[in-house]
Parts: C-alpha cells; structure tokens; sequence
C-alpha cells in the first residue's frame, strides 16, 4: 500500500539551478507550506527571504537552508503594516538590488461562528491576508518593474467555491485575493509582472494535524496511531487521488508559475488539491 502521506518530488522535475541570480521573497516562509516553497526555491538556486512575525522562527528556517547549502535570509515583519512592509522590501532591493519571485503565503485563521466573531478577529484575519497580499505586491512591484518584470504567487484556499461554515474570515479574505490576483494581472501586465494564485487542498501542517487528533480514550491503552488512521480514513474517502497534500505539492506549482514555463500565464487560480473540492459534499449545518 502506498503511504497516503508521501510527498511528490517535485526537485527531480526542475533543471539544477534554474533560478540562480534571482531573489525571491515567501512571507510566512518559516512554517508549514511557506517553508516546503522556500526550500525548493532555494535548492533550485534563488536568494531566498523568509519572512514573517517572529524573528526566530525566519532565522531558524534560513539557517537551515543555509546548512543544506541554500541562500536564504530572514525578516521580521508583520505584512499588514504597510510601511513596515514598504521597508522590508526597499531593504531587500537594496541589499540583492532585485526582486523576482514574490510569494504572499502569510494567513491567519481559525474555526469560529460568524456570529461570535468580534470585530477585531474579523478584521486580524482579512488584514494578514487580504491587506497582508495588497500591500506586499504593491511594494514589490516598482522594485519587478525596475529589474524587467517579475512574477506574484498567491496561496489562495478553495474553501470559498461553495462556502465553508466557521470561516467566514478566512473565506471572504481568500475571495478577495482571487479578484486581487485577477484584476493586478491585467493592471501589472505592461510591467512584465505575472500575478497567479495556487489553491492548496489539506494539507497536513500543525493545525490540521492538531485538527484530527481524537480526544483520549477513557480507560485502556490509548492508540499512538489514531491521528495517522483517522487521516488516512479522510483521505481515502474525500481526496480523489486518496492522499494528502504536501508542502512540495504546492511549492512545485510555485516553481512552475515562477519559471519560463509559465511565462504565459498571468490572472491564473491553479487549484492544487488531489481532486478535493469537486468531490467535497456540502458540510452538514
Ligand atoms: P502556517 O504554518 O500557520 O503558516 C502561516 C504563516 O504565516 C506562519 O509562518 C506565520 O509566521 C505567518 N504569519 C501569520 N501572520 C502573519 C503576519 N501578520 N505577518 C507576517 N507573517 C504572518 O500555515 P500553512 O498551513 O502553512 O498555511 C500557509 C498558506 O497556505 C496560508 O495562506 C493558508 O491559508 C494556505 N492554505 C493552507 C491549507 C492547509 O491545509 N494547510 C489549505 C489551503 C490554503 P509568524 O507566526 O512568524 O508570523
Ligand atoms: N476564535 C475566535 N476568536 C479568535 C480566535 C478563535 N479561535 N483566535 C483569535 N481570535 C480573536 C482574538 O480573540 C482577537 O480578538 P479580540 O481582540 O476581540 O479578543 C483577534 O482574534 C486577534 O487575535 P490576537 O491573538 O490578538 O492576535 P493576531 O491578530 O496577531 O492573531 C490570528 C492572528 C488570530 C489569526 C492568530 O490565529 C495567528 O496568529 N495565526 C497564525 C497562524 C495561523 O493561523 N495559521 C493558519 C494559516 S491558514
């Protein structure tokens, strides 16, 4: 039986240095899917800027790349303050003197009734993302346009297709980064810049992990491998092609958008998701 859990490859598919030269920036680049993007970028060869909140979290992540001998460096910052991030990026151009792949992957969420949600969990969730992508694009672009164009990635979600109770935020905030991705495609065109999205499907970081762990049994031997069975009974039942997502999944359409292969492509949402959300049947009420 093949492992549901096992990773594509996507570093056998792209030729060995194909971003050599290049600088790309990941925001949230220290955990989870951001830093599965920032590895790949960095093993094919690109400076890359992790940046996110906490300081030791990017640091830790680049010094790793370093070690596996990557080029990689880490910023604090927090993307829904514009100037904050006007500054990060003006120091990015003037260290590298270029800005070529920049990937808005920084997000917040969590389950909440919509009725419940105060008004500033609202609004921390539509700023990190939405405000969060606006503001990062907006500072990079002079800085694409300067060195002949460059490419934007989104990560997007598909949760908003049909709706998706206890996320209003994040769903209305994904939405809008869909319109975003669209309309800065045509508008950024003329500067050479690309503007695409990638719709992740589950994939199993902390907090989906967290998501699936059962509550302790009451009494006798608990089941160390209860989390892996109850994912594995998910993905044999909700995901078309019967296993999870990776962080590599998502990084080899990163990889792909920024290289010469998708140098047609701009305006595109590219929903990575084994097939999920087309066999998703609506969640009970
Ligand atoms: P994650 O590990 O929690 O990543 C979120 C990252 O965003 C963290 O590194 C966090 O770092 C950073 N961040 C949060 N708030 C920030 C802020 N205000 N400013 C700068 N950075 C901030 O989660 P993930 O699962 O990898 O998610 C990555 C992306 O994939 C998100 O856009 C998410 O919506 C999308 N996605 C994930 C799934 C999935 O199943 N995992 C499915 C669909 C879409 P700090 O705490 O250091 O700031
Ligand atoms: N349910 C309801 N409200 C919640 C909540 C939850 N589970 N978690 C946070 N909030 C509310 C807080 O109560 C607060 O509102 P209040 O001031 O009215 O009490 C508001 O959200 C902001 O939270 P705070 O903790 O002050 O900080 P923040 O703005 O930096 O937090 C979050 C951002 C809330 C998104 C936080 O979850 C986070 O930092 N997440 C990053 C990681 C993550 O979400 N990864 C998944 C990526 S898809």
């Amino acid at each position: 039986m093949s492992d549901p859990l096992a990773p594509s490859a996507p570093l056998s598919v792209f030729r060995a240095g194909l971003f050599n030269g290049q600088v790309a920036v990941v925001t949230g680049g220290g955990s989870g899917i951001g830093r599965g993007i920032a590895d790949l970028l960095a093993a094919l060869g690109a400076h890359v800027v992790l940046a996110s909140r906490k300081q030791e979290r990017v640091d830790a992540a680049a010094a790793d790349i370093r070690n596996a001998g990557g080029k990689a460096s880490g910023v604090a910052v927090d993307v829904r303050e514009p100037e904050r991030v006007q500054a990060m990026m003006a120091e990015i151009s003037r260290e590298h003197g270029r800005i070529d792949l920049l990937v808005n992957n920084a997000a917040g969420n969590f389950y909440a009734p919509s009725e419940s949600l105060s008004a500033n969990a609202w609004k921390s969730v539509i700023e990190i993302d939405l405000y969060g992508t606006f503001f990062c694009s907006q500072a990079a672009l002079p800085i694409m346009r300067a060195g002949g164009g460059g490419s934007i990635v989104n990560i997007s979600m598909t949760l908003h297709y049909r709706g998706w109770p206890l996320m209003a935020h994040a769903t209305a905030a994904k939405a809008g980064i869909d319109a975003l991705t669209r309309t800065l495609a045509l508008e950024w065109a003329a500067d050479r810049v690309r503007v695409n999205a990638i719709a992740p499907g589950p994939i199993p970081t902390e907090g989906v992990r967290k998501a699936f762990t059962p509550p302790p049994a009451a009494g006798g031997v608990p089941d160390v491998f209860a989390v892996e069975k109850a994912m594995e009974s998910y993905a044999k039942k909700a995901i078309p092609l019967q296993r999870w997502g990776a962080p590599a999944d998502i990084a080899g359409m990163v990889a792909f958008l920024a290289s010469p292969a998708g140098g047609w492509i701009t305006g595109a949402i590219m929903v990575v998701d084994g097939g999920e959300w087309l066999a998703k049947p609506q969640p009970a009420r």
